[in-house]
């Protein structure tokens, strides 16, 4: 019997506390160029990591309806605190694929671990939620997890310190509790810290792995969109939108450092309150 292919042109929203999850938009147009895009990035709002799991919830819930409110096929939450604090709240309130970053982050982690210690990086919001250790140990509950709050990374990347001496200070401190427990993988568990892989690896050394939530995660939205029928039949590059809460000007300057390319595409500042 023939199976019938079908495919679903509808964009796929993704959405960040800010600029971050430009850094997942990078792979998964890396990973499939010809889908359309819709991002919001909570500008206005940022950061999220610092936030209470209330207002973290309330926020997330606002940043999904807005991007539902376009007709998205999936939404992915490209920020690593919405995705460890609030999306498991969420997950039965929106009839829409909601992607997060846990499950492909752990899952690629527990498949590069060799001696069963795995270290995560994150914001205060997610290392308190302990979302990774849960993901990974409910995955497999052999594996010690070392989890590090690291709250100067955001600030750094964000003020363009991306290789300056006082990274490199911040890296090592927090780095050290994971390099004494010798974990041999590393998750890059915010949105941020991929601009970082420089310093990081550095410190660590060659021996370690180090995981890019973004690139895991948009590897994971292909499959599930392929295992449901739902990949764009499109074969020119897909168009991007991309919205903000805050600044326009400064999304447009500043995004091309977490896209890895200049913003060309049009940016509008939404009111995200009234969703
Ligand atoms: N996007 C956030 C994350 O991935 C980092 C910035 C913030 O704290 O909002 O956790």
């Amino acid at each position: 019997m023939n199976t019938i292919q079908s495919y679903d042109n509808r964009p796929i929203g993704v959405f960040d506390s800010g600029l971050g999850g430009l850094t997942a938009v990078k792979e998964l147009t890396r990973i499939f160029p010809n889908e359309n895009i819709i991002y919001f990035g909570d500008t206005g709002r940022v950061p999220y990591g610092t936030r209470s799991e209330e207002t973290i919830i309330k926020y997330v819930r606002q940043d999904i309806r807005f991007l539902m409110s376009h007709n998205v096929k999936a939404v992915v939450a490209a920020c690593g605190t919405a995705s460890s604090v609030a999306l498991n709240h969420l997950k039965n309130e929106f009839p829409v694929e909601l992607i997060g970053v846990l499950e492909p982050v752990c899952t690629a982690a527990l498949k590069k671990t060799k001696n069963h210690k795995i270290g995560v990086l994150g914001t205060p919001g997610t290392i308190n939620s302990g979302a990774y250790s849960a993901g990974i140990q409910k995955l497999n509950s052999a594996v010690t997890v070392i989890e590090q709050a690291c709250p100067m990374f955001v600030p750094l990347v964000e003020n363009g310190y991306l290789t300056h001496p006082a990274t490199y200070l911040f890296a090592e401190e927090y780095l050290k509790p994971l390099m004494e427990k010798q974990v041999d993988t590393v998750i890059l568990g915010c949105t941020h810290y991929p601009l970082l892989e420089t310093v990081i690896t550095e410190i660590l050394g060659d021996s370690v792995t180090v995981i890019n939530a973004g690139y895991e995660t948009a590897l994971h939205t292909k499959q599930i969109l392929k295992e449901k029928n739902m990949l764009s039949s499109q074969t020119e590059c897909g168009n991007h939108t991309y919205y903000v809460s805050d600044d326009v000007a400064k999304f447009s300057c500043l995004g091309g450092m977490f896209l890895g390319k200049k913003i060309k595409a049009a940016v509008s500042k939404i009111d995200i309150d009234t969703y």
